[in-house]
C-alpha cells in the first residue's frame, strides 16, 4: 500500500513538473509579448503625435500661398470702392466706360478723325476687358455648376470674337466707308453684348460662385486689366480708375 502511494505520489510529481516545463515558458513567453506589444503601441502614438506636431508646425509652400493669395485678395477688395468690391461690379465700371464710345463710333456725322480717337482709346480699354475677362471670369466658372451660364459664356467667347475680328479689320482699312460700317457693326454688337452679360450672365455668376470665388475672380481681374491696357485715360480707364485712384 506505501509502495503503492509512493508510486502515486511519484507520479503525481511528475506530472506536475512536465506541466511546469510546458506551460512556465509559454505564461513567460506572453508576459513578454504583452509588454512587447504595450511598448511598441505607446512608440507608434509618440511617433504619430510627434508627426501631427510637427505637421501642425510646418505648414506647407502651397497652403502658405493659397492664405496669401486670400489674404491679398480680401486687402485689394478692402482698397476698392464700395461700387467695385465684387467681380459683377467691377465689370459694370469697365462696361460704363466702354459705353462712353459707342455713340460716336456709329455717328456718321461726326469728323473721322475724331471717331478714328475715339477708336483707340475704345479698343484699348475693350481689348483689355474682352482678355481680362475670359481668363478671369469666363473660365473659372467651368468649375461652377449651371448649364444656363455655361450656354452664356460660350456665347460671350463667340461674341468677343466677332468684336476681335471687327477690330481688325477697322485696323486694316484705310477706307473711310469701310471703316464706318466696320465701327457702327462693332458698336452695337458691343451694345448687344454688353446688355447680355450684364442681363443674363452676371447676375448667374454673382448667384453662383462662393463669396472667396468671387474674391479670386475679383484680384485676378484687376491684376490682368492693370497689365494689359496700356493707354488709359480718365475716360477709357473703367474698373482702373478705382485701382489707380
Ligand atoms: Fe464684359
Ligand atoms: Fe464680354
Amino acid at each position: 500500500m506505501l509502495v503503492k502511494n509512493g508510486n502515486e505520489s511519484n507520479l503525481w510529481a511528475g506530472l506536475a513538473k512536465s506541466l511546469a516545463i510546458v506551460f512556465i515558458p509559454f505564461i513567460f513567453r506572453l508576459v513578454c509579448h504583452e509588454n512587447f506589444s504595450r511598448r511598441t503601441e505607446k512608440m507608434k502614438k509618440k511617433t504619430t503625435s510627434k508627426k501631427t506636431r510637427q505637421t501642425k508646425k510646418t505648414p506647407s509652400l502651397g497652403l502658405l500661398l493659397k492664405k496669401e493669395v486670400v489674404k491679398l485678395g480680401q486687402q485689394i477688395g478692402d482698397l476698392l470702392p464700395l461700387e467695385a468690391q465684387d467681380i459683377v461690379a467691377a465689370i459694370k465700371q469697365d462696361h460704363d466706360s466702354l459705353r462712353n464710345y459707342l455713340g460716336i463710333l456709329k455717328d456718321t456725322e461726326k469728323d473721322m478723325t475724331e471717331r478714328r480717337r475715339a477708336y483707340k482709346a475704345f479698343a484699348a480699354l475693350l481689348k483689355s476687358h474682352s482678355v481680362s475677362e475670359e481668363k478671369a471670369v469666363y473660365r473659372p466658372t467651368a468649375d461652377l455648376a449651371g448649364r444656363e451660364m455655361h450656354i452664356k459664356v460660350a456665347e460671350g467667347y463667340v461674341e468677343h470674337h466677332v468684336a476681335d475680328d471687327l477690330m481688325a479689320r477697322i485696323e486694316r482699312t484705310k477706307d473711310p466707308m469701310t471703316w464706318s460700317a466696320h465701327a457702327n457693326v462693332l458698336s452695337e454688337n458691343i451694345e448687344h453684348h454688353l446688355k447680355e452679360e450684364e442681363r443674363d450672365l452676371l447676375p448667374l455668376i454673382r448667384k453662383t460662385a462662393s463669396a472667396k470665388k468671387n474674391m479670386d475672380m475679383l484680384a485676378q481681374f484687376l491684376f490682368l486689366r492693370g497689365q494689359s491696357q496700356k493707354k488709359v485715360t480718365a475716360k477709357n480707364a473703367g474698373v482702373l480708375k478705382s485701382v489707380r485712384g
